[in-house]
């Protein structure tokens, strides 16, 4: 297939073709992965630019590290040493580093609609690594592209997110994703992390885990986002634990094959035990390892997909 897309910036308008096409291509660069010497020449020449306005490691690793693999010369930008400190605004921080001939930009930030505003301030791809309570679009791919690894389709199989939804661009992003694979989505949290618009997005909703436990081939299960939260919306971390936590006796009283995946961080004994998140039900450094090969294949086909070389 085609694919004539300049930016990345969510899931919600991606169609089914252009999900595994985007897989499908991150596949092949896992294979380039494995090989003694992992690298590529296929993004020769390219600039590419990570504007990290939040902390990160693994998205900011994993897309320092497909640049890498593709042989594109990149810059990191932190807002904590840079002019931004100085009062500069997020047009011209870009505008000036797009003044050093770049060709991509990849831009996290606490504002939803960041990288979409970027798009019309300069002429370089924007990749979204996030962006508020928005999107995470890669994310979203690499928990697809784990799924799809064990189940082959998602066609019918039912996966529930649990916990911090209504701050989490992970949710938004992995629900419209796994709807246009075909997938069942549900959400499972305290009523206070339900989002007004949940009830638009075609899902089921539990309140109780037990209930989202049951009805689950897979969880993927989210961190609580208090530097999101502007007042205490559950009154404990223990009491939240106690009522949502992903425990091993909650799993084993289910008494069937349950994959686990998070998005990382993990906050071990608040929404998932250590005993869980290091089990064979979680599929979560996996979701790592195929965060490298999609951000290669996101930057790769973004750029055009040229390849100044064979793979
Ligand atoms: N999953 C994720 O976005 O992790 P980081 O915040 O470490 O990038």
């Amino acid at each position: 297939m085609e694919f004539n897309r300049k930016h990345l910036l969510g899931l919600e308008d991606a169609s089914k073709d252009e999900i595994t096409y985007i897989i499908d291509t991150a596949k092949s660069f896992r294979e380039v992965l494995s090989r003694p010497i992992p690298k590529v020449p296929t993004l020769r020449g390219k600039t590419i630019v990570n504007l990290f306005f939040e902390p990160s490691t693994r998205t900011r690793i994993s897309f320092e590290l497909a640049q890498k693999r593709l042989s594109a010369d990149s810059v990191n930008f932190t807002a904590a040493s840079s002019s931004v400190k100085k009062g500069e605004s997020l047009r011209d921080t870009a505008r000036n580093i797009e003044a050093m001939k770049i060709d991509m930009v990849v831009v996290r930030h606490s504002a939803a609609g960041a990288p979409h505003f970027l798009t019309q301030c300069v002429d370089a791809s924007i990749i979204n690594a996030g962006d508020g309570q928005h999107e995470h679009p890669t994310q979203g791919l690499l928990d697809l592209m784990t799924l799809l690894d064990k189940y082959g389709s998602l066609e019918g199989m039912k996966v529930a997110i649990v916990g911090d939804i209504s701050h989490s661009r992970v949710a938004r992003s992995n629900i419209y994703g796994l709807q246009s694979l075909g997938a069942e989505v549900a959400l499972c949290g305290p009523p206070a992390f339900m989002p007004v618009a949940a009830e638009q997005w075609n899902v089921r909703i539990f309140y109780r885990i037990e209930e989202a436990i049951e009805w689950a081939d897979a969880l993927n299960v989210l961190r609580i986002q208090l530097e999101r939260q502007h007042k205490g919306l559950f009154s404990t971390i223990r009491e939240y634990h106690n009522l949502y936590g992903i425990t091993l006796r909650r799993i084993e009283q289910a008494k069937k094959d349950l994959t686990i995946l998070h998005p990382g961080p993990i906050n071990r004994g608040v929404e998932l035990d250590s005993q869980v998140a290091d089990s064979e039900y979680a599929l979560i450094l996996d979701q790592v390892t195929n965060g490298v090969a999609i951000r290669m294949a996101v930057l790769y086909l973004l750029s055009g997909g040229e390849v100044n070389g064979q793979l």
